[in-house]
């Protein structure tokens, strides 16, 4: 039973992509909860706390501005995990839930240790009632595990004469980066699966502050879980299924933006999530669906799991195929040829590069003996390093001196300039579509490229006749018409 009439203080743990986007949003609408954001990484918390706004340890657009507004008010951030679970109301869960790299279901299963550990945080630390709320992205029946951390924990505290009770809900998160503050400011849905109705009332009392009350749905929890799952399959079902047709454009003479525009425009279709581009990444859609594809093998549904994983392979196979055609545009190799590569991140207005298509496109063309020079305005030449250093046995250089770069076969350094970027060049290949790079002068970066020259628009977001008004030689993602 629930003796809570309202929540005055939450925790949330984890103080990620996630967690602190979210928590700036509810802080920032409901000034009558204090919101304490716990992390472990030290480094994570000191930016989040930095003076400095632009130095947040996630890019949004619109998070600075809220963070600005409530931080030090009635939002903090903190490693302070043990005291906070404490004197919470309510608990998030909002950490990283990366798929397995070892063990059973290595590959595809998630791996839960994090959110495990949690849950016996919260079992050792929570005081009176407390309601558990999982926000990240979990396999169907993972509030199971939770509940038999929290509720075994009860036995222990009650023979230490303490008092605890507990209410777990799933509330999956479904923002988009790069849009995640006009997400959780205007969700299409809020989604609250539980078992408990008081425990889920609270819940959406808090929403209800900014939410509509039509938008908030309630279900069983295993249904959210799932949801949430399926959610992400379906949306990276589509963009699998929009690049896999722009290969078709590209050899049939077809436009794959004439394609999209006719076939979203039928309403049982709909025209979102229908733009091609050089595959998708982040964080979710990849571990999200071999999730799916996981459960569905555990519970002897082979093909239900084929049928969902062959949405990861040919994104994989639409990665590659871009590396591919670049080095056959260019002259069938790409050996000691200077390449710009025109953004990093994912997706634009973030500085995620989790999973990112730039990173596979880049060792490939890395792999094949290019000097690449790498722009994005808002990933760090330290989280590239990172990226791109993470596959096992790889050697992959960062050039310290570019005046000299063409000694520099096989390696990469980071360029903050798009023009200075050029320099040289054989090749600019446009991997994330920042609205910068389609306000670029093409005809002063023609004079600094090395003829002959491409332009590689993997977006869609570059003018077609600027580049070829230019002198340059432009490719784009799913246009046949010039086949
Ligand atoms: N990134 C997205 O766009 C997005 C969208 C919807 C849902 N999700 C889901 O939300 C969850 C979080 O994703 P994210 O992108 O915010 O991850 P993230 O890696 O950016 O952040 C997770 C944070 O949790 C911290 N952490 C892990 N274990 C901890 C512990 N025991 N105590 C304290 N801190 C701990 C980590 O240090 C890290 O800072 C995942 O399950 C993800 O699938 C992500």
């Amino acid at each position: 039973m629930t003796n809570k009439k309202e929540i005055k203080n939450i925790c949330c743990i984890g103080a990620g992509y996630v967690g602190g986007p979210t928590m700036a949003v509810i802080a920032d609408k409901c000034p009558h909860i204090q919101i304490d954001v716990v992390d472990l990484n030290n480094e994570r918390i000191s930016s989040w706390n930095n003076d400095d706004l632009n130095l947040l340890p996630i890019y949004e657009p619109g998070l600075a501005e809220i963070v600005g507004r409530c931080r030090g008010k009635n939002l903090h951030f903190s490693n302070l995990i043990e005291e906070k679970i404490g004197t919470a109301d309510m608990v998030f869960i909002s950490v990283n839930t990366p798929t397995k790299k070892k063990g059973i279901g290595a590959g595809k299963a998630s791996d839960l240790k994090w959110v495990e550990s949690c849950a016996r945080q919260v079992a050792k630390f929570s005081k009176g009632y407390t309601i558990v709320v999982e926000k990240s992205t979990l396999p169907v029946r993972t509030a199971e595990t939770i509940m038999s951390i929290l509720y075994g924990s009860m036995s222990d505290k009650i023979h230490k004469n303490q008092t605890a009770s507990f209410e777990v809900l799933s509330n999956p998160e479904f923002l988009a980066e790069g849009t995640a503050i006009k997400d959780l400011e205007n969700p299409d849905r809020v989604l609250i699966g539980g078992a408990n109705n008081d425990a889920m009332e609270l819940l959406s009392e808090i929403y209800r502050n900014w939410v509509p009350k039509e938008k908030i749905l309630k279900t069983n929890i295993w249904s959210s879980e799932l949801a949430k799952l399926t959610a992400n399959a379906f949306l990276a079902q589509r963009i699998s299924s929009i690049n896999s047709i722009s290969a078709l454009c590209e050899a049939t003479g077809a436009d794959i933006r004439e394609v999209s525009r006719a076939i979203g425009s039928d309403t049982r279709i709909g025209s979102k999530f229908l733009d091609s581009g050089p595959g998708f990444g982040g964080s979710c859609f990849k571990k999200d669906i071999l999730n799916l594809v996981y459960l569905a093998e555990y519970f002897g549904l082979p093909e239900v799991a084929n049928f969902w994983e062959e949405v990861v392979n040919i994104n994989h196979w639409h990665q590659h195929r871009i590396s591919k055609l670049i080095v056959k545009k260019l002259l069938g190799t790409v050996v000691g040829k200077k390449i710009c590569i025109l953004g990093f991140a994912f997706k634009a207005n973030t500085n995620d590069t989790r999973e990112s298509s730039s990173i596979t496109i880049c060792k490939d063309l890395i792999d094949e003996g290019a000097i690449l020079f790498i722009h994005d305005p808002q990933v760090s030449s330290a989280q590239i390093y990172s990226a791109l250093e993470k596959k096992e046995n790889y050697q992959i250089k960062e050039i310290k001196e570019q005046n000299d770069f063409l000694k520099y076969e096989g390696q990469w350094c980071f360029e903050e300039n798009i023009y200075n970027c050029s320099e040289g060049a054989d090749a600019i290949v446009v991997l994330t579509e920042w609205e910068e790079y389609s306000l670029i002068d093409w005809k002063d970066i023609s004079k600094r490229m090395r003829k002959p020259s491409w332009v590689f628009d993997s977006r869609s977001i570059i003018s077609q006749q600027e580049v070829i008004k230019a002198n340059l030689n432009f490719w784009r993602i799913g246009d046949g018409t010039n086949i």
